[in-house]
């Protein structure tokens, strides 16, 4: 592959995985994981817990081995190099700074090791600590910062040294709501500002819709589906990935579907595309309206309604399912009281009850199931 030089000199770093699996015995964390995951592009995986995020990224930084398939960076196959030759630089939720070593030689401690030239340390670390704004803290000892300033530290050691590759295990798990919001921003700024291809693993949908240029969604060891924000929220290959996006979630409703009309418990929607027979509907939140007619295609009593500030939230029973619409954020209700809402079928989302694939809108266009 030819290399291009980019604005910082360095290499390119794309990153393949070839049919990477990770077993353990007959327990598969892994299973087969295939993607290849652009130079400066900023990678997010997401998924519950135990789902094999934080096993797919050390098999790329070589702190596991994969069972079988090809770890591919610039070009070269590295299964068999130490994490030291990989070039790749990893900041872990756990921060593992040095206690008794201040903020600036914990920044250096990496040049260090790598034997750089001593002739370089000072500018490398002061850029490097500019850029996450802990200038001031340069003297201070991880115990004298707080989570956030820890954090930081954490993140200039790994922009210190300048990698082709930046692994990112959940780095924002222990801060508060607020700090997460705005480290979150400068993680961001700074990914766009160094070009350096980014894997970033997090539990945390938000964290992912914002931060990713793709998403790889995973559930138990498998790959859900992969792609942009907007393609995972707004198409969604299955149930499991509609249900796992979105604050709140997706709404999925069990029914059947007949000559294009889907119906349900207090639900009738006419106009859809799809084969008859039992279907879950989905559709989000916002996409609905409050029908003031109250003839809308679904009609149903409150079970809860919640102030957001800037919506109100209303939650209503449909047999045993609970569905959410947002409404306007003057709208006031009691528990209880019949709504109607409108779904219009441009928004609707039809999925296999049984395989909980997505069914294709248009005719005769069904997703694969993987
Ligand atoms: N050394 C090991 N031996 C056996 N099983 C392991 C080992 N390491 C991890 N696992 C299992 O592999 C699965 C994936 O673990 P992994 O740490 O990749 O999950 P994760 O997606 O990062 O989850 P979390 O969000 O909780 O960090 C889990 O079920 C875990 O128990
Ligand atoms: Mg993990």
């Amino acid at each position: 592959m030819q290399k291009a030089a980019s604005d910082s000199g360095g290499t390119m770093a794309e990153i393949q995985l070839r049919k990477v699996n990770k077993r353990w015995g007959s327990f598969v964390g892994v299973d087969n994981f295939d993607l290849t995951i652009a130079d400066q592009e900023f990678l997010v995986l997401l998924g519950p817990s135990g789902c094999g995020k934080t096993t797919t990224m050390r098999m790329i930084a070589g702190l596991e081995d994969a069972t079988d398939g090809e770890i591919i960076i610039d070009g070269k196959v590295v299964n068999d190099l130490d994490p030291k030759d990989r070039d790749v630089a990893m900041v872990f939720q756990s921060y593992g700074l040095y206690p008794n070593m201040n903020v600036y030689e914990n920044i250096r401690f990496p040049l260090k090791v790598r034997k750089v030239p001593e002739a370089e340390h000072d500018e490398r670390v002061r850029r490097a600590s500019a850029m996450v704004e802990l200038d001031d803290f340069l003297h201070r000892k991880p115990a004298e910062l707080s989570g956030g300033q820890r954090q930081r530290v954490a993140l200039a050691r790994a922009i210190v040294r300048e990698p082709n590759v930046f692994l990112m295990d959940e780095p924002l798990s222990n801060l508060d709501a607020k700090l997460r919001v705005s480290t979150r921003a400068q993680i961001k700024n700074l990914s766009h500002e160094l070009k350096v291809t980014t894997v970033y693993v997090t539990h945390d949908q938000i964290e992912a819709m914002t931060l990713a240029d793709r998403v790889v969604v995973m559930k138990q060891g498998k790959v859900q589906q992969v792609g942009t924000p907007t393609d995972i929220y707004d198409h969604p290959a299955n149930t499991f990935v509609a249900s796992f996006i979105g604050s709140p979630a997706m709404n999925l409703m069990e029914g059947e579907l007949r000559a294009g009309t889907f119906t349900g418990d207090n639900v009738s929607i006419s106009g859809l595309t799809g084969p008859d027979g039992p279907v879950t509907l989905g559709f989000r939140a916002e996409d609905a309206a409050l029908a003031t007619d109250g003839a809308g295609q679904i009609t149903a009593p409150i079970y809860t309604i919640e102030l957001l500030g800037d919506a109100t939230m209303l939650t209503v029973r449909a047999g045993r399912q609970l569905v959410s619409v947002k409404a306007h954020k003057e709208f006031r209700a009691a528990i209880g009281d019949m709504v109607s809402f409108t779904v219009p079928v441009p928004i609707c989302h039809l999925f296999d009850q049984q395989s909980g694939m997505r069914i294709d809108q248009q005719p005769g266009m069904r997703v694969a199931a993987t």
